[in-house]
């Protein structure tokens, strides 16, 4: 069933430093989403993990926070039917070298190897991922 709902996307600190805001907003207006709300932020260590709540405890969670706080960000709420599976379908994999072309990451990715993942966007992974994170990155969202 095709549902009106949104979710969340950051444009990461590689995505915004390589000059893919623009590219990035014009792939989900072309899909016919639309950008409710936009900000540009640093991101500060405590929002951080909140928002990547599930990998804190993990061992590469510390270079997830060097990268994620590096440089300015680019928050985005995105409405439209089944915008959660599609901006997912859109993002492509974590592992940008596994990333198809045509995808976010697969076309925009800088590089791999050592270190934290720097694949240019997040986005929400489900409709209740999304309203969650979107309460951290937009708190005067209803
Ligand atoms: P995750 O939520 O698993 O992936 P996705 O962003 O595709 O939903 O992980 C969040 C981010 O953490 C991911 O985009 C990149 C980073 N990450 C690493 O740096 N190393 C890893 O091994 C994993 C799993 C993630």
């Amino acid at each position: 069933m095709m549902t009106e709902e949104r979710t969340l996307m950051l444009v990461k600190p590689d995505g915004v430093a390589s000059g893919h805001v623009g590219d990035v907003i014009t792939r989900i207006e072309n899909r016919r989403f639309k950008i409710t709300a936009i900000r540009t932020l640093t991101a500060s260590p405590e929002e951080l993990r909140v928002h990547y709540q599930q990998l804190v405890g993990k061992s590469f969670y510390s270079g997830i926070e060097d990268f994620m706080t590096s440089g300015p960000i680019v928050a985005m709420i995105i409405s439209g039917s089944d915008v959660v599976e599609s901006i997912r379908k859109m993002t492509g994999p974590t592992d940008p070298a596994e990333a198809p072309a045509g995808t976010i990451r697969g076309d925009f990715a800088r590089g791999w190897g050592d270190g934290p993942i720097q694949n240019v966007v997040h986005s929400s992974d489900s409709i209740e991922s999304a309203e969650r994170e979107i309460k951290i990155w937009f708190p005067d969202e209803k």
